[in-house]
């Protein structure tokens, strides 16, 4: 039996936090042996943003090589840089015909992000959903593991499916979104009733993956706590619920266990014991992040073969789009 297909991206802008550990890069990790996996590093759609070039570059190879280190395998996954492969503009251009502009103009995160890059705002920052929904439907992906705020790009996507389908014939499988929302929500360290992200101004407000372990210890000993003493979790307390949330997510254990080890204990020994727990599990992650890093000829040689098996899969559905659409082909 063929195993149903993945396929999930992520952007090499900004440093990947803790929450981005906890809610994404560890699932695709438990995902790869029940499902086919197509991973890539979106690196197209991050320069519908400014991206310094030589900066964007080192990104792609370190987000490559962190995914590894984290556990993704390359050699049961496809994990390759998207822009490797060509088939993704080629089909986007495709369905950028059957997209309306209206339908384009009202994405929440293309309203966002002209806002934030008003100097800025270019053809790709608007096609970026139709770009995002070629990648999927590329690999004939059943569904798409995404953070909630891209729920509305896996739809676009599905809705282009299904109008392609309509129009030409069976073409495209139509992907479901997969949330996921077992994960706890990791919230900022300063500000915890705010998501932690990997774009926040003050440093100390996210633990990023690639702190050493003195800045980590560091900034959960300044992480925001609420009044009372007792290590319990409450809606009331949101400093001392968020870290119990990071205690547990890094430790494996409940929130009930938690609150028991803590029992008596006053928050200065909580703060470091999360310090210490989560700097424990993010440095053998670094450690192999640097090793995959000196030594570019092992990365290069799995991102090729991850570029060579994904062109193979795309190659095939672009052929059908062709067909369909009554291009010429050899
Ligand atoms: N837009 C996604 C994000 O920023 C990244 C992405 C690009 C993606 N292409 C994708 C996610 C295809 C899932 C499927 O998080």
């Amino acid at each position: 039996m063929e195993k149903p297909i993945i396929y999930s991206a992520v952007q090499p802008s900004g440093n990947l936090t803790i929450g981005n550990y906890v809610g994404a890069i560890r699932n695709w990790v438990n995902l790869q042996d029940s499902y086919d996996c197509f991973f890539s590093i979106a690196d197209m759609h991050a320069i519908t943003v400014r991206q310094e070039p030589a900066e964007l570059r080192r990104r792609t190879l370190e987000l490559a090589a962190l995914y590894i280190a984290c556990g993704v395998d390359p050699e049961k996954c496809v994990l390759y840089v998207q822009s490797q492969v060509p088939a993704h503009a080629a089909l986007c251009w495709v369905l950028n015909t059957v997209t309306y502009v209206g339908e384009a103009s009202r994405m929440t995160q293309f309203k966002d992000k002209s806002q934030k890059h008003a100097d800025n705002i270019n053809m790709g920052l608007m096609d970026y959903p139709v770009l995002m929904a070629a990648d999927i439907l590329l690999y004939r992906a059943a569904a798409v593991p995404v953070g909630a705020d891209q729920k509305q790009h896996v739809e676009l996507a599905r809705d282009l499916a299904v109008r392609f389908n309509n129009r030409f014939g069976e073409t495209f499988v139509v992907p479901e979104p997969l949330i996921f929302r077992g994960g706890a929500k990791i919230a900022s360290l300063l500000e915890p009733t705010k998501k932690m992200s990997k774009s926040e101004e003050n440093p100390n407000a996210s633990v990023f993956l690639s702190d050493d372990r003195d800045t980590v210890i560091r900034k959960f000993k300044r992480a925001v706590t609420d009044s009372g003493s007792e290590v319990r979790y409450a809606e009331d307390k949101p400093g001392i619920s968020n870290l119990l949330n990071i205690y547990c997510a890094f430790k494996g254990c409940t929130l009930a266990e938690a609150e028991k080890e803590f029992e008596g204990k006053g928050y200065g020994d909580f703060k470091i014991a999360v310090g210490e727990t989560v700097a424990d599990v993010i440095a053998p992650v670094q450690a192999e992040q640097k090793r995959l890093l000196s030594d570019k000829k092992e990365l290069a040689a799995y991102l090729v073969s991850g570029r060579d098996r994904a062109a193979y899969a795309a190659r095939k559905t672009l052929s059908k789009v062709y067909r369909k659409i009554g291009f010429w082909e050899a």
